[in-house]
């Protein structure tokens, strides 16, 4: 007897946690969907909407993308970037170099204007079936993401070139987004006559790593500083370097950095190599972060 009893309290404990744990979820999505997105030009704010304002500017469509963060096809409701940036900037946006998108989880891509000219982006704000607007992340250990206020998706299904990119350049919780009209990262740049090879390894780092890590302090602000004061080249050992940027799980078994997989087409050991080859030029390059 005494065990139905207490059976049926934890029975009640239990609907009472997950009654939380749906409040809770539903109050961050409620909360990421009712803060206003902020529009900077070079440091200025130019506007802050939320969704509902934003969605008066272009009529929404529906669209299908390759999700990388899923690696499945998705349909989602979204608004086009372009006639959005022409209301809230002016037509003016086309001639600035990149655009920050500034996530609220710290994730920083910097976008080149060129890249959103050639390519349809969309901002994504709920998927088409109206289940909740979350993705597991696979490329982050599983993790479920909320993705609202604002998603950016591209028109990738056709293009060899937005699939090579991977997830790059798919920033969720878009709480900002900043025109740049002159190159934005001067500390993250190598010396003068610098390698071939790390040059190249600092394309590979725009795309695939400073969304989330910075180099003396310019960069996302999801993952630690790489070369000030002390370069990572400095103190990880040459080899588990690069098992790290290759497969970061195999070292560490719950990290959410993703390895330098998948989408990349050429060599990932060269590409990986090339990457630290950067990493070891920016070691004599450190300059003290803007706000350390
Ligand atoms: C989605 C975000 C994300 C991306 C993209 C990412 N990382 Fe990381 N990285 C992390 C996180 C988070 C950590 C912290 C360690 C952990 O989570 O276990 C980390 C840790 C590291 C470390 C170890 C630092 C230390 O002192 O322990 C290195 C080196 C590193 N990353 C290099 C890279 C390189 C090179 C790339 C690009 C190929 C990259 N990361 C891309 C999130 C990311």
């Amino acid at each position: 007897m005494s065990m139905s009893v207490s059976g049926i309290l934890q029975y009640l404990l239990l609907l009472l946690g997950s009654f939380f744990a749906l409040a809770l979820s539903l109050a961050t999505a409620l909360a990421q969907d009712s803060i206003n997105v902020e529009f900077k030009n070079n440091g200025q704010t130019v506007s802050a909407l939320p969704l509902d304002d934003l969605r008066t500017i272009a009529p929404a469509v529906s669209i299908k993308v390759f999700e990388a963060h899923e690696k499945a096809e998705r349909i989602y409701r979204a608004l086009p970037v372009r006639p959005v940036f022409d209301k809230v900037f002016g037509k003016g946006w086309e001639n600035a170099q990149e655009i920050i998108f500034t996530s609220i989880d710290g994730y920083q891509p910097s976008i080149p204007v060129k890249k959103l000219l050639a390519h349809d982006a969309y901002f994504a704000f709920a998927h088409e079936d109206g289940t909740p607007f979350t993705l597991t992340n696979r490329l982050q250990n599983n993790e479920i993401v909320q993705l609202g206020p604002l998603y950016l998706v591209w028109d990738n299904i056709k293009s060899k070139e937005l699939l090579d990119a991977g997830a790059s350049d798919m920033p969720y919780q878009i709480k900002r987004i900043e025109l740049k009209f002159v190159s934005p990262f001067p500390n993250m740049t190598l010396p003068a006559g610098s390698s071939a090879a790390a040059q190249r390894g600092f394309m590979h780092f725009r795309q695939h790593c400073m969304a989330c890590h910075t180099i003396n302090g310019e960069g996302g602000g999801k993952a630690p500083e790489l070369n000030y004061p002390v370069s990572v080249t400095e103190y990880i050992k040459p080899e588990y370097l690069k098992r790290w940027i290759m497969s970061p799980q195999s070292i560490r078994y719950n990290t959410t950095m993703p390895g330098l997989t998948g989408a990349i087409l050429l060599d990932r050991e060269t590409a990986t190599e090339e990457l630290i080859a950067y990493l070891k030029a920016m070691s004599n390059a450190k300059r003290v972060p803007a706000n350390p």
